[in-house]
């Protein structure tokens, strides 16, 4: 049986905003260029434009509002237990935009993936754009990797890059890195769900091989 042919595997998709990765990921979903299903969507906001997308591709999606919660703690744990319903292989975070506790990283390692707009390990954190630019970097782009613990941190997959341009500003630069990501992701998501991507300790491995730190160059994917 071809990887193709197998049973596509569960995936939990969290969002917090627009959605245009998620909407990545589901169009090569349905294209058949990675063989999962996305059981849920879950948003930490009401009003995230990427449930209204989920929805109308018949994806099922569930809220949990963070202010609801006392705390980080019980938001995760909460947010954790709804993720487990469906027993997913894989959780993609699609611009998530909340720090996750130790615990619930911990208890995902292996099957939590991220994106984030920078070449990591250069610009962790937020305004990467706008940072790379003030730096006079000649090139920047986006980054998926397994989540671990610290920030922003974990085994790189793959990257894409793109050409600061002399008069880039860091919304024109946005846009850009914006359309490698919506490659890049889907990329990344369906090599995982082909079987070929493991977390090894902190490695990640393509096929039982160790990628490099900045993982795979899928610029033009
Ligand atoms: C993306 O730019 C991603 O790099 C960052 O959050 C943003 C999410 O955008 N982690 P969208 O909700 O997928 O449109």
């Amino acid at each position: 049986m071809t990887s193709s042919s197998a049973t596509p595997i569960s995936i939990v998709v969290l969002i917090s905003g627009s959605g245009t990765n998620l909407q990545a990921i589901i169009d090569a979903i349905e294209a058949g260029s990675i063989n999962a299903h996305i059981a849920m969507v879950i948003s930490n906001r009401p009003n995230a434009k990427g449930l209204e997308r989920a929805s109308s591709h018949g994806i099922p999606t569930q809220i949990i509002d963070h202010t609801h919660f006392a705390d980080r703690e019980q938001f995760d744990v909460a947010v954790q237990s709804a993720i487990e319903v469906h027993h997913p292989r894989l959780v993609v975070l699609a611009g998530f935009m909340r720090i996750l506790t130790d615990a619930f990283v911990n208890h995902f390692t292996g099957r939590l993936v991220n994106i984030h707009p920078s070449l990591l390990p250069k610009y962790k954190g937020l305004n990467t754009h706008a940072r790379a630019i003030e730096a006079g970097e000649a090139e920047h782009g986006c980054s998926v990797h397994f989540v671990t613990p610290e920030l922003d941190a974990g085994a790189v997959i793959g990257q894409a890059r793109v050409a600061i341009a002399a008069d880039e500003t860091p919304e024109s630069l946005a846009a850009k890195v914006q359309k490698l990501e919506h490659k890049l992701y889907p990329a990344c998501v369906g090599l995982f769900c082909n079987g070929d991507l493991q977390l090894q300790g902190d490695v990640a491995l393509l096929n039982g091989k160790p990628l490099p730190a900045t993982g795979l160059d899928l610029t033009e994917a």
